[in-house]
């Protein structure tokens, strides 16, 4: 377990907001976490567990403690007709991940592809594109109960996954994530509705590792990538917020071209990013925060906006969301104080 004290985080959140935590420490196997827990000099401060940083927003420095989970080792760990199990841990690259399971043909995860962040984050906030969520294919969390030290298995259930949401999502600082199982189907069922993701696919009979390439290029051409030419961001900033049906019915009446999905319990999905683009801010700059020309659902950092001033823009268009649509635009991202 390596320890630093007032830690530059630039490099640790793909923000690339430059802020600094009291102690960083950096977690590098399983039997280190007793030691973690028991040491004297972390106790009482807030706590941070960090994957690979691709979902939070430092909006100041962090006066705690940053756990930056790199445990590393995948493997399957068992298969009969149906399923293969296969376990990760915490601090895989979640894209590697993926790529190293359709490169051996097992299909599951191919439109999870390109997903910044490690295995060890994705149950959080339950990641999800072109019509997959990590909900669809988890059977197991294995976490650390850091108020206890107590070592927990959580089923699927017991995960309680809901729209970028899980019961980790909601009991922050708690469970230290050490590895995930998933199932995946030996059957490859391809998910190609999305649109262009099936024009995205070379050849009539698609394989895992081909529809993850077809996700890659439609991923790649409307979200910024981690690579150093290109901005800073946490993907979607906002989630697509629930509404009851006949607050979106009326919406529909005033505005009918609002994208608007019709969820199973009788809520609808609107596209956040429609709203935010019919307020004006798409590709908009205040300073070095600015709203991403390709996707309007994305903050970026253009080179050294502060946490406080990526913040500032989100308020600017939250209010002018809820002004315009009475919409409530919820933060996807942990958005730190
Ligand atoms: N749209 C606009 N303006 C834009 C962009 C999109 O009006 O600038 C409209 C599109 O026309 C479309 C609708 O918004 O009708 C939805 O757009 P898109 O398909 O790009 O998906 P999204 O709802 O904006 C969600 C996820 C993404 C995921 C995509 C694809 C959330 C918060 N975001 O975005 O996840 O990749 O669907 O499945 O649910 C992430 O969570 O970080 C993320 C990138």
């Amino acid at each position: 377990m390596r320890i630093i004290e007032h830690a530059p985080l630039g490099a640790l959140n793909t923000f690339r907001v430059d802020a600094k935590s009291r102690f960083l420490v950096i977690l590098e196997r399983p039997e280190d976490i007793p030691a973690l827990l028991a040491d004297p000099c972390f106790h009482g401060l807030p706590r941070l567990i960090l994957g690979g940083g691709s979902n939070v927003l430092f909006r100041a420095d962090f006066p705690g403690v940053v756990v930056k989970v790199a445990l590393r080792g995948i493997g399957l760990v068992e298969e009969d007709a149906a399923h293969r199990l296969v376990r990760a841990a915490a601090g895989e690259s979640w894209h590697d991940f993926v790529r190293w399971t359709v490169g051996q043909g097992w299909p599951g995860l191919e439109n999870l592809s390109l997903i910044p962040g490690t295995v060890g984050a994705a149950p959080v906030q339950n990641i999800g594109a072109y019509g997959v969520e990590l909900a669809d294919v988890c059977e197991a969390v294995e976490a650390v109960d850091m108020a206890t030290g107590e070592v927990r298995i959580f089923d699927r259930a017991a995960c309680r996954f809901a729209y970028r949401d899980s019961l980790f999502k909601q009991q922050p600082g708690r469970w230290l994530i050490t590895a995930v199982t998933f199932r995946l189907p030996k059957a490859f069922a391809p998910r190609l509705d999305y649109p262009g993701v099936r024009e995205a696919l070379v050849g009539s009979e698609p394989a895992p590792l081909a529809v993850s390439d077809a996700i890659c290029a439609v991923r790649t051409a409307k979200l910024p990538g981690l690579e150093a030419d290109q901005p800073g961001s946490a993907g979607s900033f906002f989630k697509n917020p629930l509404v009851p049906a006949g607050q979106a019915e009326a919406l529909r009446a005033r505005f009918p071209a609002l994208p608007a999905w019709i969820q199973p319990d009788g809520r609808s999905k609107l596209s956040a990013a429609w709203l935010i683009e019919q307020c004006g801010w798409k590709g908009r700059r205040e300073g070095d925060a600015g709203v991403y020309a390709k996707h309007a659902l994305v903050l970026v950092n253009h080179g050294r906006a502060t946490g406080a001033q990526l913040w500032a823009l989100a308020e600017a268009i939250r209010a002018s969301v809820r002004e315009r649509f009475g919409v409530e635009l919820e933060p996807e991202p942990i958005v730190l104080p």
